[in-house]
């Protein structure tokens, strides 16, 4: 079943989960209601992002004040806040802010400091894949301090999953056992040589290191996950971690999986080169342990769209949201149908791309447990939690680190929610439930 049939099981199971997830908190609702605001103001929302990506290294809330005011267009706003109280006002308010976001997005500064948490959610039906802030390493020095952090949080994180309580909802699909220890890393902070027109060079540079991360992973049974990042370095990652997994070492382990970014137009070629690659006797179709394909909308949206058009290159990303909506649901229903010989994980706030990946699931006849549903981490907890109840797989994606190393995520997370057509802020504007769950 597709198309148009499959809509009133799509609306169904998205009225249930929005039943279910509720409106989140106050605090909650009054963070989305002011990122749906900004949403409407370019210019405001340009000053603030500035002035949260330099919070880190101000060393007072003056300092931090003097950066806001410098950043804001000239008006109301920034005289009213250029006077003394003003400028008090703006450095504690700043300070706090960047906190809030930080202590809402990061679940810790360290796998010790977290592991209360992932228990928790654990005890909910809840898997978490660990992430590692830092990205973009510049030395070679940076990238092996990477790995080596890699190595010792799939131990640390494996020392915590040993008190965790056996749940079979979490711990199987129709393919097989799911490790408990899942990490996600990204190959950018592998090797300082990321060069678009030299993949070659970066994949070299990273692959050692890589490999060992692979390797450790199958050594203690855990779940190694390889982000895509910008289009810059989409060719590199893919290219390395499909040769790596070939390789004979890998046939039996560890799991693993790759990322799949619907925004990019040529989304469907890379779904074709990935599903190719799986039956090839000679590459992917020799290993026992499905590959894992996360589809996400994409997190560089604004990155790509701006260098496209500083260097008059097309723009690889859809332009509009709807276009990426479709292509994720396109997407979805062809991973969907590649069970088992791919894994999924839908990976979406966005209650219409779940619900239609549900919906799809059911009809192409796979068991609630055979795909799996990622949010992220201060995002998509109430929808997480209502997933869960369904009896549906879901996984948090959890960074830890500190705030300087989460910066870069930290900024593309509030790009993301403050784009007016974002289906986060479209909630928090008020738009109908009806509305939201409409084919896109
Ligand atoms: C990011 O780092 C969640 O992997 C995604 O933005």
């Amino acid at each position: 079943m597709s198309g148009p049939a499959l809509e009133p099981e799509i609306r169904r199971v998205g009225r249930r989960l929005a039943r279910a997830a509720g409106g989140g908190g106050l605090r909650a609702r009054g963070e989305d209601r002011l990122m749906s605001w900004l949403s409407g103001r370019p210019e405001l929302r340009a000053a603030l992002f500035r002035t949260v990506d330099v919070a880190p290294a101000c060393v007072s809330p003056d300092e931090l004040a003097a950066h806001l005011i410098a950043f804001l267009p000239p008006g109301r706003l920034r005289s009213g806040l250029s006077r003394p109280l003003g400028r008090r006002a703006a450095g504690w308010l700043g300070g706090r802010a960047v906190a809030e976001m930080a202590g809402r997005f990061i679940i810790g500064e360290s796998v010790s400091a977290a592991a209360p948490e992932l228990g928790a959610l654990w005890e909910q039906g809840i898997a978490v894949t660990v992430d590692l802030l830092g990205e973009r390493t510049v030395t070679p020095a940076e990238a092996a301090a990477y790995a080596r952090r890699c190595h010792d949080t799939l131990d640390a994180l494996a020392v915590a999953a040993e008190a965790w309580a056996p749940r079979a909802d979490a711990e199987c699909d129709g393919a097989g056992a799911l490790p408990r220890v899942n990490l996600s890393v990204k190959v950018t902070a592998l090797t300082p040589l990321v060069r678009p027109h030299a993949p070659e060079r970066g994949a070299e540079d990273a692959r050692p290191l890589l490999r060992e991360l692979l390797a450790h992973a199958d050594r203690i049974g855990a779940h190694l996950h390889i982000d895509m990042e910008s289009l810059d370095s989409r060719a590199l990652v893919l290219e390395l971690v499909l040769d790596l997994l070939a390789e004979p070492e890998f046939t039996d382990g560890p799991s693993a999986g790759i990322v799949l970014q619907a925004y990019l137009r040529d989304s469907g070629e890379v779904l074709d080169r990935v599903i190719a690659w799986a039956a090839d006797p000679a590459a992917g179709g020799r290993r026992t342990v499905p590959l894992t394909v996360r589809l996400v909308k994409g997190a560089y949206w604004d990155h790509e769209t701006i260098l496209a058009a500083q260097h008059g290159w097309p723009v690889p990303v859809w332009s509009a949201q709807a276009d990426s909506d479709r292509a994720f649901e396109t997407l979805s229903a062809r991973l969907i149908g590649a069970f088992p010989t791919l894994r999924t994980a839908i990976a979406s706030h966005n209650l219409r791309s779940v619900a239609h990946a549900i919906a799809c699931a059911e009809a192409a006849g796979l068991a609630p447990g055979d795909v799996e549903y990622q949010v992220l981490r201060g995002l998509g907890d109430d929808l997480g939690r209502a997933l869960a109840a369904e009896g549906l797989r879901c996984r948090v994606y959890a960074p830890v680190g500190d705030v300087v190393a989460g910066m870069a995520y930290l900024v593309r997370r509030l790009l993301e929610n403050t784009a007016n057509d974002s289906f986060l802020s479209r909630r928090a504007g008020g738009t109908a439930l009806g509305a939201l769950l409409a084919p896109p």
